[in-house]
């Protein structure tokens, strides 16, 4: 493990307050720990700015699976890009609806082009890309 090192910060009391209040409803209970995930946070958005970062993350899909051919464009979608694509989920939701949780691993801008494909799908309601970091680099 690296080097602690301690930092002071000069903060307004309002927005201390703010955010000691936030963080107690996420469940955190010191400080340090928020500010961490806080800096992490902005490091790994950071990272997913250049197209060629290696990144992992999660795509999110609801769709009715009545639509006309959907889900074989969506399956045909996920055969193109079986490289990226480690793992899939799907739930049916009810009568109508599914869900898949995609987990894809590439460059940034590969994952986002697969992430874009699925979601621009004509019948897909809902989509969502999580972007997020093998670990190896965040202490
Ligand atoms: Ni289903």
């Amino acid at each position: 493990m690296s080097e602690l090192s301690r930092i002071g910060v000069a903060i307004d009391s309002d927005l201390l307050d703010k955010f000691d209040q936030l963080i107690g409803e996420r469940g955190y209970t010191n400080r340090s720990e928020a500010f961490r995930d806080l800096i992490r946070d902005e490091l790994v958005e950071k990272s997913w700015e250049s197209p060629e970062s290696p990144v992992v993350g999660t795509v999110t899909l609801v769709y009715d699976h009545h639509v006309r051919m959907l889900s074989d464009k969506l399956m045909d979608l996920q055969h193109d890009f079986h490289r990226s694509i480690l793992s899939t989920l799907h739930v049916h939701l009810d009568h109508d609806n599914c869900l898949e949780v995609l987990v894809v691993r590439g460059k940034a801008g590969a994952v986002r082009k697969i992430a874009d494909a699925l979601i621009s799908t004509k019948g897909v309601k809902h989509g969502r890309l999580t972007i997020t970091t093998s670990g190896a680099e965040l202490k």
